[in-house]
C-alpha cells in the first residue's frame, strides 16, 4: 500500500496497514543508524521545524537525529525564547513557519487537538509529538517496533499498561495501536487514574498488578505524573510503589521473558525500581534507538505524501 497522509496526527485515524508500513519503512531505516555515515539523501532540501510547548528530552532529540540522518535541515523552537512569550497564537506562529518555507513542523503541546488544529491551518505537513492528554503516536509506534523485534509478532500478544493511564497520551496511543495490530491490551491502575469508559477502547482492566502481570508478555510502564495531583486524589509515592510498582519480586511471578518498557523519563523507586529498569527484561534504552529509526520512516513518509500532493496540484 502507498502512504497518502501528509500529517501524523494520531493512531486512531490510522488502519493496520498503514501502521504497518510505517514499522516495515522503520526497518529499512534501522540499519542507517549502524553504518559509518549515518545519513541518506532522503529528505536532501527539505527543512523540518521542532516546535515544542512542553519540555522534552527523547522525542525532540529523537526526531532531530531522524530529521538529520535523511539530511533535511532542523531548526528547534523552543517556545520559551520564541515570540509565543510575546502572546502569538500557535495558528500564527504555525503560518510563519510555513511561510519561511519550512516543510513539516513536528509538534509538541500541552493542549489535547493542538496538532490537528494546525494541521488544519497550514499546508505543510504537520507531525505530533504528543498533545496533551490525546495522543503520541511515534511514542507508541516505536514501542510497538521494539516489541516486534524482541517477540517477533504482535498479534496474539498480552500487553499490560501500568500506571497513569488516565493523563496519558502514550497509553492512548498504544492502545489504538497494539489493538489494531491484533494485541490484547491490559491496562492496570489505582481505580482514579482509569479513565470513565476504558473498556470501549477494546482493552481489560484490572487494579491488580499481579493479575496484570500474570500473564503478560510484555508490560509499558507509565511515568506517574504527580504534576497533575491538583486535587490530591493520587496515591502518595510510597504507596504507589508498594502496591504498583514493577519490582524484581513481582517479575518472578511474571513470564521469565517478559519485556520491559517505559517510555521515559522514569521515576526511579517509583513506578518501577532500578534494579527492573537496569535489569534483563527492560527494553528502555532500545526503545529510545528505535524512536530514530521510527521517526526517520514517518518523516520520510509524509514528505513523500506532501510532494505526491504537490505534484497533483500543479497538474491540476
Ligand atoms: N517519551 C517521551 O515523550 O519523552 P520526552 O518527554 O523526554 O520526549
Amino acid at each position: 500500500m502507498a502512504w497518502t497522509r501528509k500529517d501524523l496526527l494520531g493512531l486512531e485515524d490510522l488502519s493496520r496497514e498503514e501502521i504497518e508500513l510505517i514499522l516495515t519503512t522503520a526497518e529499512s531505516f534501522k540499519q542507517v543508524s549502524t553504518r559509518e555515515i549515518k545519513k541518506v539523501p532522503a529528505l536532501r532540501g527539505k527543512t523540518v521545524v521542532n516546535l515544542f510547548y512542553e519540555p522534552s528530552t527523547r522525542t525532540r532529540v529523537s526526531f532531530e537525529v531522524a530529521a538529520k540522518r535523511l539530511s533535511a535541515d532542523v531548526i528547534n523552537i523552543a517556545t520559551e525564547t520564541s515570540s509565543v512569550k510575546k502572546g502569538e497564537t500557535l495558528v500564527d506562529t504555525g503560518r510563519n513557519i510555513e511561510a519561511l518555507k519550512a516543510d513539516i513542523i513536528v509538534i509538541r503541546h500541552n493542549a489535547s487537538g493542538a496538532a490537528a488544529v494546525l494541521s488544519r491551518h497550514v499546508n505543510i505537513s504537520v507531525v505530533n509529538a504528543g498533545d496533551g492528554w490525546h495522543e503520541h503516536p511515534t511514542q507508541a509506534l516505536l514501542d510497538i517496533f521494539t516489541l516486534k523485534e524482541k517477540l517477533g509478532k504482535i498479534s496474539g500478544l498480552n500487553v499490560s499498561i501500568v500506571g497513569d493511564i488516565a493523563h496519558s497520551r502514550v497509553a492512548r496511543s498504544n492502545i489504538w495501536g497494539l489493538t489494531k495490530l491484533g494485541a490484547k491490551v491490559t491496562v492496570c491502575a489505582p481505580k482514579m487514574l482509569i479513565p470513565v469508559a476504558i473498556e470501549q477502547m477494546g482493552v481489560r482492566v484490572t487494579e491488580n498488578i499481579d493479575d496484570a502481570l500474570s500473564c503478560a508478555d510484555a508490560v509499558n510502564v507509565l511515568r506517574m505524573q504527580f504534576e497533575r495531583d491538583e486535587e490530591n486524589v493520587f496515591p502518595k509515592q510510597l504507596e504507589y510503589f508498594k502496591n504498583f510498582a514493577i519490582t524484581e519480586e513481582r517479575l518472578k511471578k511474571a513470564k521469565k521473558n517478559i519485556v520491559v518498557m517505559h517510555p521515559g523519563p522514569i521515576n526511579r523507586g517509583v513506578e518501577m525500581s532500578s534494579e527492573v529498569a537496569d535489569g534483563a527484561n527492560s527494553v528502555i534504552l532500545e526503545q529510545v534507538t528505535n524512536g530514530i529509526a521510527v521517526r526517520m520512516a514517518v518523516l520520510f513518509l509524509v514528505a513523500q505524501a506532501k510532494d505526491k500532493l504537490k505534484n497533483h496540484e500543479d497538474i491540476d
